[in-house]
């Protein structure tokens, strides 16, 4: 049995705005383990990109249990082992492909040789000819490929894509996705992608629905521990 990455027991993150309590994501129950392959599909504003912050440890659920068995406790979570693709444009606008993508290898004081695991990263998604440019000469759908070369680059335990595939059409989000899965093959990462896409999702073994806050799953072909509302 792969180790538990990530386990959630009932949790629920409420945003207070103007006033009005909005339930983002409502008595979440899953388990993560290594090597499993899930999507996470459901309507704008379901609570996607929510649970995926909580399951990065970036936000905090109002109630309910979050833990990380195999990778630390929250806010003491191992540098390095949980890396996100975030939905909105995330690469820091002084700094070349390059740079962005050793950022996160530097800040976990990864040992070894860097540079080699950054062109090994980049030359993954074929975006070797990118490494000197700045962000502000890339398209949006380079920004979102460089986002996932920097997710892959520290071979995290966990990788967290939110949409990572929304700003690129469809032959190119394909080639994304099949270099991804290509270079996880093997390995014991385990991989979550937020999607509106069903041919996206249909290349994940589970599929973890969000609809109004609420988690379910269905569709589960794979062999792993990942199990969403029925824990
Ligand atoms: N920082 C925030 N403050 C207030 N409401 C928020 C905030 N972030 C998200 N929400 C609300 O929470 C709900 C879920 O949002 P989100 O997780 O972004 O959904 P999705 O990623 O599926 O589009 C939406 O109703 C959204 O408006
Ligand atoms: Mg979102």
């Amino acid at each position: 049995m792969p180790d538990t990455l990530i386990e959630a027991q009932s949790v629920c993150r409420r945003y207070q705005q103007g006033g009005v309590s909005i339930a983002a994501v409502v008595s979440a129950t899953f388990r993560l383990c290594g090597k499993d392959r899930v999507a996470l599909v459901g309507r704008s504003g379901s609570g996607k990109s929510t649970l995926i912050h909580l399951m990065a440890g970036l936000d905090v659920p109002t109630s309910g249990m979050l833990r990380w068995p195999a990778l630390g406790a929250a806010g003491t979570l191992l540098p390095g082992k949980i890396s996100l693709v975030f939905q909105t444009p995330s690469l820091l606008e002084p700094l070349t492909v390059s740079e962005n993508v050793a950022l996160p290898l530097l800040m976990a004081k990864v040992q070894g040789d860097i540079g080699s695991a950054v062109a090994d990263a980049l030359a993954t998604f074929g975006l070797a000819d990118l490494a000197s440019k700045l962000p502000e000469a890339l398209s949006g759908g380079q920004m979102q490929c460089v986002a996932m070369a920097r997710a892959i680059a520290g071979k995290p335990s966990v990788i967290l894509a939110d949409e990572p595939t929304g700003q690129l059409d469809q032959p190119t989000g394909r080639a994304l996705l099949d270099a991804l899965l290509a270079h996880l093959s093997g390995t014991a990462t385990a991989l979550v992608v937020a999607t509106h896409d069903p041919a996206v999702a249909a290349r994940m073994d589970t599929i973890w629905h969000m609809q109004h806050g609420t988690l379910s799953s269905t569709g589960s072909t794979g062999s792993t521990g990942s199990t969403a509302g029925c824990v």
